[in-house]
C-alpha cells in the first residue's frame, strides 16, 4: 500500500480523497460512514449568504434580498428549514462524530456583513472554511469590478478567521490563470471548479427545469486543464472538483498537480461507500506503477516552464485537430 498521506489547508489527511459539499454532508451518519468508508475529510454542505443575513440581522427579510417574489418565498422557507444555528450544531456535531478534518462551507456573493459570522463557524470548531463564490450581477458592473469583489471577500474572511481558507470558484473568468493566481495569494486553498447549476426546458410541462444535476466522468476534462496549467502559478493548495468517479481521476489530477480532490455526484450515483472504492483503485494505481506515495506523482505531468504550458494549452489542440483533418 502506497503512502496516501497528504497535507491540505495545513490539515493532514490520511488521503487526499475529500467528500465534496452537497446534501450528503448535512447529515451526521452520512458523515460517519463517509470517514468509515476512508474519506480524507469532508465538506460540509453550504449555508447561503442570504440565510445567515436573513436570521442574523433583523432588519433584513427575504424580499430585501431578492426582487422576484419567488425567489423571496423560497428563501424564506428554506431558511425556517435550514437555521443557520443549526448549521453551527452540525458542525459541533461533525466534529464529535468524526476524527477526519471537517470543513464549514458558505456560498456567498459580498464582503458583507455575513462575514462576522464566519468568525462562529471557526468557535463551533470547523478545521476550514470554503466559500462557494459565483458573483451574477451581469447588469450593473463590469468584470473588472466583479472580480474585484472576489479578492475583498478573501481579504475580508481571512482579516475575521484564523482557520484556513479555501475558495471554490466557477470557470466564468475571462482570463482564469490570471485570476486564480491573483487569488491564490490571500486564500489557502482554491477548489476548482464549481459546477454551477444549468437550466433546461421541460417541453411537456412548459417550465424551467434542472439540467443534469449530476457529473459525467467525461467533465474531468475541466479541472484537469486549468489545474495542469496553473498549478504551478499559484501560491496555495489546490483542491481539483468536478468529474471525478474513480481512482483514475484522482490520479489524473494530482498528476497535475491538485493537492486534494473532492468527489460528489460519484457518490449520489453509486452510494457513499463507493469513496472506498476510489481511494483503494488510487492506491492501486500508485502500486501497480511503482510508486511510494502520492507525494511522488503530484505535478509530474502539469507545464512547468511557458513554453510547456503553451504545449499544454494549445500545441496539444493544434496537433489533435491537424491530425483528423
Ligand atoms: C446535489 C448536489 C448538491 C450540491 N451542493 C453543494 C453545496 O451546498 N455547496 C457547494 O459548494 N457545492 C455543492 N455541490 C457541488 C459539488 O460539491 C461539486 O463541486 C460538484 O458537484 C462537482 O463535483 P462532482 O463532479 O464530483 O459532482 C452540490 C452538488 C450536487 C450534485
Amino acid at each position: 500500500m502506497a503512502d496516501l498521506t497528504t497535507t491540505y489547508l495545513g490539515l493532514k489527511l490520511k488521503n487526499p480523497v475529500i467528500a465534496g459539499s452537497s446534501g450528503l454532508t448535512n447529515d451526521i451518519e452520512n458523515l460517519k460512514r463517509l470517514e468509515k468508508f476512508g474519506a480524507g475529510a469532508v465538506v460540509l454542505k453550504s449555508i447561503f449568504e442570504e440565510q445567515i443575513l436573513i436570521e442574523t440581522d433583523r432588519e433584513v427579510s427575504a424580499a430585501d434580498l431578492v426582487s422576484h417574489s419567488e425567489a423571496a418565498g423560497y428563501l424564506t422557507t428554506m431558511t425556517k428549514e435550514h437555521s443557520v444555528y443549526g448549521y453551527l450544531e452540525l458542525i459541533e456535531e461533525a466534529k464529535k462524530a468524526v476524527s477526519i478534518p471537517v470543513i464549514a462551507s458558505v456560498n456567498c456573493l459580498t464582503s458583507g456583513e455575513w462575514t462576522k459570522f464566519s468568525k462562529r463557524i471557526q468557535e463551533a470548531g470547523a478545521d476550514a472554511l470554503e466559500l462557494n463564490i459565483l458573483i451574477t450581477d451581469y447588469k450593473n458592473r463590469d468584470s473588472k469590478e466583479i472580480e474585484k469583489d472576489y479578492v475583498r471577500i478573501v481579504e475580508k474572511v481571512k482579516g475575521i478567521v484564523d482557520i484556513p481558507l479555501a475558495l471554490k470558484v466557477s470557470t466564468l473568468f475571462t482570463n482564469i490563470p490570471r485570476m486564480l493566481t491573483g487569488l491564490s495569494s490571500g486564500a489557502d486553498g482554491l477548489v476548482l471548479f464549481n459546477r454551477y447549476w444549468s437550466p433546461d426546458i421541460d417541453l411537456d410541462e412548459m417550465a424551467v427545469s434542472s439540467g443534469n444535476v449530476y457529473s459525467s466522468p467525461e467533465e474531468i476534462t475541466v479541472p484537469l486543464r486549468w489545474i495542469g496549467l496553473i498549478s504551478n502559478l499559484v501560491e496555495c493548495d489546490i483542491s481539483a472538483t468536478t468529474g471525478v468517479h474513480d481512482g483514475n481521476g484522482v490520479i489524473k489530477l494530482l498528476l497535475v498537480g491538485a493537492t486534494t480532490v473532492q468527489v460528489c455526484s460519484a457518490l449520489y450515483l453509486k452510494g457513499i461507500e463507493h469513496i472506498g472504492d476510489i481511494v483503494s483503485r488510487a492506491d492501486a494505481w500508485l502500486d501497480a506503477h511503482g510508486y511510494a506515495s502520492v507525494k511522488e506523482i503530484r505535478g509530474l505531468l502539469g507545464p512547468k516552464s511557458e513554453e510547456e504550458r503553451r504545449v499544454f494549452g494549445r500545441a496539444q489542440f493544434m496537433k489533435y485537430y491537424t491530425l483528423k483533418e
